[in-house]
């Protein structure tokens, strides 16, 4: 898990565990309904989280260096690990998916998919708001289940809890106080549009786009099942609603 590579510096060999560099948003400034203020200080929150990912990988390369037995000694690095990725992660998908005018093409694969499940785009957002709007601290995010296509709003505890394993993240909304509170107090519903009105559908498209144009989707809301395609014998399969399967 360290990724560890050989670096050949002064006529020394050593092993080293390659960084993640922190990424820069600065695009999003001026962006309506988030002040600089804001966006700074979630900037640092996110490029702590980028510093202490690099640490735990270093922390992990070492003790595991030292050959001590790994449950007593590296163990609780290797569980903070995923929290202080996810959080480095999550707020990645976070940033790149905002900085747009809102508006999701209407001919666009996802449009369809998502009006095919929640009936119309708004009734889509209604729902996404509705977990963005859950009390607690963590993530919404529309999730793509890679193995049929079906798509989910899922409220994510911290970083951590209620991933979705084989989710592929689409549309993600940062419900942590520190991404609202400066702007908007405790009112997270006003951050939550001002949200929509800057996301980056082109973002999302292109999170999605491989997905779709490799046959998951027949472009009308319906879902096919992997190896469902063309020629593939068996054709659509289902159609799935907001709730489950409506029809064969
Ligand atoms: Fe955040």
């Amino acid at each position: 898990m360290s990724n560890p590579v050989m670096l050949h510096e002064a006529g020394e060999t050593r092993e080293a565990v390659v960084p993640f560099e922190p990424k820069h948003y600065g695009n999003l400034y001026g962006m309506s309904g988030f002040s600089e203020g804001l966006l700074a200080t979630h900037f640092q929150i996110y490029e702590g989280h980028v510093a202490n990912t690099n640490s735990l990988l270093e922390e992990i390369a070492v003790l595991t260096k030292e050959d001590r037995n790994p449950v007593a000694s590296d163990g609780e690095a290797r569980r903070r690990f995923g929290w202080e990725f996810n959080g480095m992660r999550l707020h990645e998908y976070y940033f790149e998916n905002l900085g747009g005018d809102g508006s999701l093409n209407e001919e666009s694969s996802l449009h369809r998919r998502l009006c095919g499940q929640f009936g119309r785009l708004e009734s889509w957002k209604e729902d996404f708001a509705s977990v963005a709007a859950l009390r607690g601290v963590g993530w919404a995010v529309l999730y793509e289940d890679v193995r049929t296509g079906r798509l989910f709003d899922v409220w994510v505890d911290e970083h951590n809890v209620n991933l979705l394993a084989g989710g592929r993240p689409l549309v993600l909304l940062d419900a942590f106080e520190h991404a609202y509170m400066k702007d908007y107090g405790l009112d997270r519903k006003r951050y939550i549009h001002a949200f929509f009105a800057n996301l980056n559908w082109d973002a999302v498209l292109a999170r999605s786009g491989g997905k779709e144009s490799n046959g998951f989707s027949n472009g009308n809301g319906r879902v096919m099942e992997p190896g469902a395609g063309p020629g593939s014998g068996h054709g659509l399969r289902h159609s799935w609603s907001h709730n489950g399967l409506v029809n064969r």
